[in-house]
């Protein structure tokens, strides 16, 4: 039985590009809790073209982040999908701002709860630019692979649902460029509010997808192992 049989509340944080995706499904089918991206709702939002979804549009395209109002009106939605059916979750892309972290930790406290964790994987920047200007992702199911290092059976096709993939608009060089400013100045400093709280883990996100998955899994295996012992 995987270990996180105790509720833990993830947060997967780190630059554009540093495998959050990755590793948010695969910890969350491992550990059974919920998932939830901001970035792919707000991606499937721009797709059906609802209110939300156009106005996040220009954000997106252009690399900056959406407006804190948009992302806080999500908030009960965001939080509804990921604990609902779960109790725990892997919120994987927020907050990526100081005041969107002042935000959740005010939502959970609201409900006596908190943060478990913080996983912040790290990787320099031209590495991230190699692994985005390569990714291709399947616009149904999110899954993303890469061209050189973990290409799709087939060309151009999703192997989990037959999807055509995309180059997603802001993975050209230009916009990756611009997300990792916008990364450095407005996300850099979430980093910095979880470390003052003592919940900040680093992981170092430049080794194969498994061994990355290995390090996630060790911490999350030892919060639970701990909780475990504080409810004895
Ligand atoms: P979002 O979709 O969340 O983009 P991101 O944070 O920039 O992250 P990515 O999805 O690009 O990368 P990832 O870290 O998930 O990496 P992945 O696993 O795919 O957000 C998009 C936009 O939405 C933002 O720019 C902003 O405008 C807006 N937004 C979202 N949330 C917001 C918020 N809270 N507030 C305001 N605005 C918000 O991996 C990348 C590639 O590398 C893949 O090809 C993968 O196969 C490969 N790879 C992964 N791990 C490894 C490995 N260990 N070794 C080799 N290759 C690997």
């Amino acid at each position: 039985m995987a270990a996180a049989d105790l509720v833990q509340r993830i947060l997967l944080i780190g630059p554009p590009g540093s495998g959050k995706g990755t590793q948010a499904l695969r910890l969350s089918q491992k550990y059974q809790i919920g998932h939830v991206s901001t970035g792919d709702i707000l991606r499937r939002n721009t797709q059906k073209g609802t209110a939300l979804g156009r106005e996040a549009q220009q954000f997106i395209t252009s690399g900056d982040l959406v407006p804190d109002r948009l992302i806080f009106d999500m908030l009960e939605d965001l939080y509804k999908r990921a604990d609902g059916e779960h109790q725990g979750f892997i919120l994987d892309g927020f907050p990526r701002s100081e005041n969107q972290a002042e935000a959740l930790s005010e939502f959970l406290e609201s409900r006596g709860q908190r943060v478990s964790a913080v996983l912040l994987l790290e990787l320099a920047d031209d590495e991230i630019v190699e692994r985005l200007v390569h990714r291709r992702t399947c616009s149904r199911c999110g899954r993303s692979y890469h061209l050189k290092s973990s290409p799709p059976t087939s060309e151009g096709v999703c192997d989990g649902d037959g999807t055509s993939l995309v180059w997603r608009e802001d993975d050209h060089e230009d916009v990756i460029r611009h997300r990792l400013q916008t990364y450095h100045g407005q996300t850099e400093p979430v980093v910095a509010f979880y470390g003052k709280r003592g919940v900040l883990h680093r992981i170092d996100a430049c080794q194969s997808i498994e061994s990355v998955t290995l390090e996630l899994s060790a911490i999350m295996d030892r919060l639970a192992h701990a909780s475990r012992g504080d409810s004895h």
